[in-house]
């Protein structure tokens, strides 16, 4: 109850847990990898200056002024995935130079509507340096960052309008002017002070354990850089656990691995120090929870933002999709081929991210499609993006598939991946070499879902009954019957965009572009032509008349986002950015046709849903 809200908080600061700048536009929770301190393959242990730029940048007056939200990750190592560096605002992979302790500092990354990797701020930046440099950079943020847009107010399109080499000089500025602050390297003098300590002796598993146990174990358990000590992975449910659950996982890591448990990006709980010796009663104790789901961060594990189940801003139910998959996967578990079983699935009710879809080796976004005068819930799938490396790439969209037909999505992509895969090549590698329009075909047949009157299940989401509809608009005898031109003009504009992707990846930024505004062009048009408005068929004049109908108008605005996605447009044709494009911004010019696409639904949406209102 909220009137029992300031009692747990102060509960919550006298074990050092805070809510403060959780929220809001400041320095949101620094993360870091969850094995930082244990791990066999990290440089050394990046908890210290994790919890040092915290506790510097809490409540910092610097960081009082931001437009947005700041993100800031570590990483141990540049190739483990755990720290995820290069989609966070700043992020540092640490590094030893010479016997040195110092990061590799990236800054401007970010996902959200429009995914961008961050860009190097230093190749080197030595420990000592660390927290200055995080106050330079927040300075040139807090002073120069987008205030009035919200849309465009993240750190990455200070670092894209000014440039990486230019924002690099007006940090260095920055930094000469700071006055020098103690708490700056006071943390130095002792680099373990948040050192763990293990309750118990290190020892090795029993020869003898159990299979269950050796099942759980293959994904669940990581031997530690220390001799004898594992970490053990507690494979959540979407991230959900029950308060006696939770009282009983603390009374396990009292018992066995001492008072501190990570929380991982993936939604799942690390308990790190676990002795070999009691891994087995461990996992009995995880047993005795229901808590032993083996497969940890395999393709059962998906991560799934809360969706509509909670969010204001969802459009599809990501976290009853979650929960579907893993049901259905989880049965036949055992049976996948192991390259199948490795891939890495996450989810996002909307093109937000939340669910991080963009560095998933198959990610699905959720959208909203009108068909025979009903809403549908789809999902994007998102193809060839790169968990592994610090998110070192993002996918692209392949096509939006009914809610309810991912599962089998799912299936075909597997099944496609394994019956022509040369040798043992990689899912990554696999799709590189077939491209996304290979998938396309494979996805064609399950697009389209059946008239209302043949199957209504497909008109409600997962995990939610009631019907995710609008109401009976222009349904006839047949609602499958009637595709108003409106339609014709969308399906055109996503079939112009998919061409597009497919000479992006052929090496052509330049025709991959210019397709990518084609495409907004035509699903414009079709919309001006939805108000009974003539216009002709070069850009300017659809621009023009877009501006005036649909922009000005308010028409295409998003509830949330406002005029985010029209602005798009306008801004693309003023500065004919489509025109001669790297592959940078080809691929950005892609993203943003993408949601201008999803954007163009959506105002269909409103305006069908509009008209059967004046109708009543
Ligand atoms: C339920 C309420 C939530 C809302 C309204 C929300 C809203 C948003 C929005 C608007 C963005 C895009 C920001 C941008 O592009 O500038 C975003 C990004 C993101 N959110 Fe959420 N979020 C919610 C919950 C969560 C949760 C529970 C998590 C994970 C624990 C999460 C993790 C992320 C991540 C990883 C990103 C992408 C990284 C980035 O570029 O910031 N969000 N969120
Ligand atoms: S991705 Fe969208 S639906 Fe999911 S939590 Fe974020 S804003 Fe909400």
């Amino acid at each position: 109850h909220i009137e029992e809200a300031p009692d747990m908080m102060r509960r919550l600061a006298t074990v050092g847990i805070t809510t403060r700048e959780a929220c809001g536009n400041s320095v949101r929770n620094v993360t870091a990898c969850e094995y930082a301190g244990v791990c066999k393959t990290q440089a050394f242990d990046v908890t210290p200056y994790a919890n040092a730029i915290t506790q510097f940048l809490l409540g910092h007056p610097d960081v009082q002024d931001f437009g947005r939200k700041f993100k800031i990750a570590f990483s141990g190592c540049e190739d483990n995935p755990c720290g995820l560096v290069t989609f966070h605002d700043l992020g540092a992979v640490a590094h030893v130079r010479d016997g040195k302790r110092g990061f590799r500092v990236v800054v401007g990354g970010g996902l959200g509507a429009v995914p961008v990797q961050a860009k190097v701020l230093a190749e080197f930046c030595p420990e000592e340096e660390l927290l200055p440099l995080a106050q330079a950079v927040s300075r040139v943020f807090a002073r120069l960052g987008e205030k009035q847009s919200r849309a465009r107010a993240r750190i990455k399109f200070l670092v894209q309008k000014v440039g990486i080499d230019e924002f690099k000089k007006l940090v260095a500025e920055e930094r000469e002017g700071l006055r020098p602050d103690e708490r700056w390297t006071a943390f130095l003098d002792d680099l373990h002070a948040t050192d763990e300590k293990p309750v118990r002796d290190p020892g090795a598993i029993p020869s003898d354990a159990p299979a269950g146990f050796r099942a759980w174990a293959e994904h669940n358990l990581k031997p530690q850089a220390q001799e004898g000590y594992y970490s053990a992975i507690v494979k959540l449910p979407l991230g959900d656990f029950t308060a006696t659950q939770g009282r009983a996982l603390a009374d396990l890591a009292r018992k066995y691995t001492g008072d501190s448990i990570r929380c991982t990006v993936e939604q799942n709980l690390t308990f790190r120090w676990l002795s070999g010796a009691d891994a087995v009663a461990f996992y009995d104790g995880l047993v005795a929870l229901q808590m032993a789901a083996a497969g940890a961060g395999t393709i059962t594990d998906m991560t799934s933002c809360p969706g509509t189940d909670t969010c204001k801003l969802g459009i599809s139910a990501s976290r009853g999709l979650t929960g579907e998959l893993r049901k259905r996967l989880t049965l036949v578990e055992g049976d996948l081929d192991p390259a199948v079983r490795a891939l890495r699935m996450k989810a996002s009710g909307c093109f937000n991210s939340c669910g991080q879809h963009h560095a998933a080796d198959i990610g699905f976004t959720g959208v909203s499609r009108q068909v025979g005068g009903r809403k549908v819930p789809h999902f994007n799938i998102v193809l060839g993006g790169q968990w592994t490396e610090n998110a070192k790439s993002y996918g692209l969209v392949v096509g939006a598939v009914p809610s309810k037909n991912i599962p089998k999505a799912v299936e075909l992509i597997t099944e496609h991946y394994l019956a022509d895969r040369e040798g043992e090549e990689s899912f990554q590698a696999f799709i590189a070499r077939v491209g996304k329009r290979e998938f396309r075909k494979v996805l064609a047949p399950i697009q389209k879902p059946p008239p209302y009157e043949e199957d209504p299940s497909y008109y409600s989401d997962w995990g939610n009954p009631r019907e995710y509809t609008i109401g009976d608009i222009g349904v006839g005898e047949c609602a499958g019957e009637i595709v108003p031109f409106v339609e014709f003009g969308l399906q055109q504009a996503e079939q112009q965009l998919h061409d597009a992707q497919d000479a992006l990846e052929a090496g052509q930024a330049g025709a991959a572009a210019l397709g990518g505004f084609t495409a907004m062009v035509t699903a414009a048009k079709a919309l001006v032509r939805h108000l009974e408005v003539q216009v002709k068929d070069d850009a300017d004049d659809v621009v023009a008349n877009f501006k005036t109908h649909l922009h000005d108008t308010t028409l295409f605005h998003d509830p949330f986002a406002k005029g985010k996605f029209a602005t798009y447009l306008l801004k693309m044709h003023g500065e004919q950015s489509y025109k001669n494009a790297s592959d940078e911004i080809a691929h950005r010019t892609l993203d943003e046709a993408q949601l201008f696409l999803e954007a163009a639904h959506a105002c269909y949406e409103r305006l069908t849903q509009a008209a059967a209102a004046a109708a009543e």
